[in-house]
């Protein structure tokens, strides 16, 4: 019922009467000023004028369901939002969801995160209201090794959807880290539930840091806030996100990655300079030369042996 009320509220320039909204919605007038008392409570600023109605005057700064669900441009992808004020981590919750048996594209999304994980064991500082936190399901008809494609396309996607709406220098760093003037702006983490030539889910977990100080950031971290002295609307680029997301997901299943790999390279500044990439098994130096199809990076060693490099993290040294 908020929703709709919101709904007679929204982009209009004048008073609403209370008496209309009642009518239409089938609601007493003492029911409907109950709904006007919660929605205060959530944030929203709506004024009452006695014989004029109600006008809405701000829109809460939340991740709320109906907020990311209003105007929407996806199909699938966030229709369904999961909402939390604070979780330990939306990776846990979406990977439940998962199990429990929820549709592909649902979103998990949270103020704060307690626990925030970040690749290879680091963590995430999420702090609340400031960025964007949040997990989306996916069920993609893929081999295990394919995945890191979805990876990539994370990446561009975020970048794109940044972009959008405020044009600063962003750069993507292999696999996944999005980067400002060398900083660290957002990240992706992606889990797979798997077995070795069956994909059951992928979670794909996204943070960025948008409207953070500088002083609620690590020192290699930045946020669209701290370099620009902009506060943007969060909504707008989770919104966008899922459109970008949705467009490139799309795209991979009916044609295959070329278009990511070309999309992703573009944003990408390593290509023939030397760099360091610290794996699992060890540290490799050379060349940057490639991705391949999978989405993993080709080096070409000092020796000059061609080494294929799934997951590490790089530094250019030249
Ligand atoms: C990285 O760059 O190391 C990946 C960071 C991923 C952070 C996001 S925030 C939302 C989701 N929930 C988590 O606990 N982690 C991811």
């Amino acid at each position: 019922m908020n929703e709709k009320i919101l709904n007679f509220l929204r982009d209009k320039e004048g008073y609403t009467s209370g008496q209309d909204i009642a009518e239409s919605l089938n609601l007493s007038r003492q029911g409907l000023w109950k709904h006007i008392q919660e929605l205060r409570k959530l944030g929203y600023d709506i004024v009452a004028v006695p014989h004029l109605g109600y006008k809405l005057l701000k829109i809460p700064d939340r991740l709320y369901p109906w907020e990311i669900k209003e105007n929407i441009q996806t199909d699938f992808l966030g229709k369904k939002a999961f909402y939390f004020d604070s979780l330990s981590s939306t990776m846990d919750k979406a990977w439940a969801l998962g199990q429990a048996g929820q549709p592909e594209g649902i979103l998990v999304c949270s103020e704060k995160q307690t626990q925030g994980k970040g690749r290879l064991g680091r963590s995430w500082i999420s702090k609340k209201y400031k960025g964007l936190y949040f997990s989306l399901l996916l069920r993609p008809n893929l081999l295990p090794c394919k995945i890191s494609c979805i990876t990539l396309l994370s990446a561009v996607a975020v970048l794109k959807a940044i972009k959008k709406e405020i044009n600063i220098p962003l750069s993507i760093k292999w696999p996944n880290d999005i980067l400002l003037e060398g900083k660290k702006i957002a990240g992706i983490l992606t889990e797979v539930n798997a077995e070795q030539d069956r994909t059951h889910f992928v979670i794909v977990g996204i943070g960025i840091n948008i409207n953070h100080s500088q002083k609620d950031l690590i020192p290699e971290g930045i946020s669209i806030f701290s370099y620009s002295g902009k506060k943007i609307d969060r909504i707008t680029i989770l919104k966008n996100i899922l459109k970008e997301f949705e467009l490139l997901y799309s795209d991979f299943k009916v044609n295959g990655p070329q278009k990511i790999k070309q999309e992703w390279k573009k944003f990408s500044y390593i290509w023939g300079s030397k760099v360091r990439v610290s794996g699992v098994s060890g540290t490799i130096e050379g060349e940057a030369l490639d991705l391949d199809a999978d989405g993993a990076l080709l080096v070409r060693n000092n020796l000059g042996i061609i080494e294929k490099i799934i997951a590490g993290d790089i530094a250019q040294t030249e």
